[in-house]
């Protein structure tokens, strides 16, 4: 079977080529598609950006304006959909409402399935980026006992989203023009980022040549984990614990140092960033602005900025290099617009969705791709002789 390297954890192996996201760790720099994150997050709508991922060019203001009607007139769901939420009992999590009513996408958007053929691949594509956003709204009123608010199309990306979220039917919805503005930006932050794990999960399920749906709920759930995406409720649910623990930071520093205690840090490391996160940055000046102007103080943000202080001046973090990363603060952003901690992982999904649009796309656009199969190196027995059943002990 010829030589088989093993590389644990995919460290040092690289599993495709892709244009879409560069990283350099060391420097802690980020560009999607040649663009610097820090301009695109200042400058750019979120559909700007999921379009510059997926096709690889800024859009010009024609082609911007075609990518929204084709997303907008897609943010419906079918009607039968609403009997699947009204099944979830209403402690469900929303991370696991998402990835199966995304899943069940495949059951009522039949004539978009087939990923080899470009119109469905795209028709997929509008579908998807405009029914996510409904999907994760209905989950959350599912789970407050509140009635489905349907999409208002007038509205943008993210106006609509934070109206599905917040609007009731008998009262009159106030947008808030800052939290449209900070949730923009944080979409913007989290939409790509390399082979990571769900990215590669979207890859991996995807290369079967199964369906754009299908695909997308296995990165969901990918994303799910505190590892991953789900680090952001976990920080937040650190944060509470510590400020409950007489606000005990040197404690937790202490137990994440532990190699016997299972605890990290949450927000904390990084893979690849050897340096500050250039997102965690931006995403920190935004909460330092917006809890200034909305709230004054908020002791979770003071408790947070004071614990990454203190780690970054401790040797254990500074010798394995270990900075806040884009979970670090983006809960604090979340729950200053009043967005419950179970829905965070829902956003950075959301967010994520044109990179992984925009992997997918890109390799099934690569001439004579392949499946992915990764090899292993067998550890197990060689063969042994076969004992029945009335004679094991
Ligand atoms: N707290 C305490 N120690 C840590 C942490 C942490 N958050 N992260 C890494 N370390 C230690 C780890 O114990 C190991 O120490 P030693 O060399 O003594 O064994 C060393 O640093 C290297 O860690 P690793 O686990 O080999 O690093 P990795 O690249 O496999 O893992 C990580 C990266 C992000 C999973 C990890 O840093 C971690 O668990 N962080 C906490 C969870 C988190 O914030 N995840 C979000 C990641 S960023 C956005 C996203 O992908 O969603």
């Amino acid at each position: 079977t010829g030589y088989i390297t093993l590389d644990d954890g995919f460290a040092n192996t690289g599993g495709t080529t892709s244009s879409i996201t560069y990283i350099d760790g060391e420097k802690g720099i980020l560009r999607y598609r040649g663009y610097r994150i820090e301009e695109l997050a200042e400058r750019c709508d979120f559909l700007e950006v999921a379009y510059l991922l997926i096709y690889g060019e800024l859009p010009t203001a024609d082609q911007l304006e075609e990518f929204r009607d084709n997303i907008r007139r897609h943010t419906l769901l079918h009607e039968g959909m609403k009997q699947l939420f009204a099944g979830f009992p209403p402690d469900a999590h929303p991370m696991a409402i998402l990835s199966s009513v995304v899943g069940a996408l495949a059951i009522y958007c039949k004539d978009s399935l087939d990923p080899l053929d470009e119109a469905q691949r795209q028709l997929s594509i509008y579908r998807l980026m405009a029914k996510m956003p409904t999907i994760a709204a209905f989950g959350y009123k599912q789970s407050i006992g509140q009635p489905f608010v349907y999409p208002q199309n007038h509205l943008t990306y993210c106006q609509n989203f934070l109206y599905m979220l917040f609007a009731v039917p008998s009262e009159r919805y106030r947008m808030d023009p800052d939290y449209v503005e900070a949730l923009n930006l944080l979409l913007i932050l989290h939409a790509d980022h390399g082979q990571n794990c769900s990215t590669s999960a979207v890859r991996m399920v995807g290369s079967s040549n199964v369906n754009l749906f299908s695909a997308i709920s296995a990165g969901i759930c990918a994303l799910w984990g505190q590892l991953h995406g789900g680090a952001n409720e976990a920080c937040i649910n650190m944060l509470e614990q510590i400020l409950a623990d007489n606000r005990n930071i040197g404690k937790y520093i202490d137990k994440a140092k532990d190699p016997n205690d299972p605890f990290r840090l949450m927000g904390f490391g990084h893979r690849i960033y050897k340096n500050y996160d250039p997102r965690a940055k931006i995403i920190k000046s935004v909460a330092d602005r917006l809890i200034a102007k909305k709230i004054g103080t908020d002791p979770l943000f003071e408790l947070a900025k004071e614990l990454e202080e203190i780690a970054l001046k401790d040797p254990y973090f500074v010798e394995r290099k270990l900075y806040p990363n884009v979970d670090f603060y983006s809960g604090i952003i979340y729950r200053a617009m009043g967005i419950p901690k179970n829905m965070f992982t829902v956003l950075f999904a959301l967010g994520r969705l044109p990179g992984w649009i925009a992997h997918w796309r890109e390799m099934h656009l690569t001439p004579n791709k392949r499946i992915h199969r990764p090899r292993q190196l067998y550890i197990g027995y060689p063969e042994r002789p076969f004992v029945p059943l009335i004679k094991r002990s």
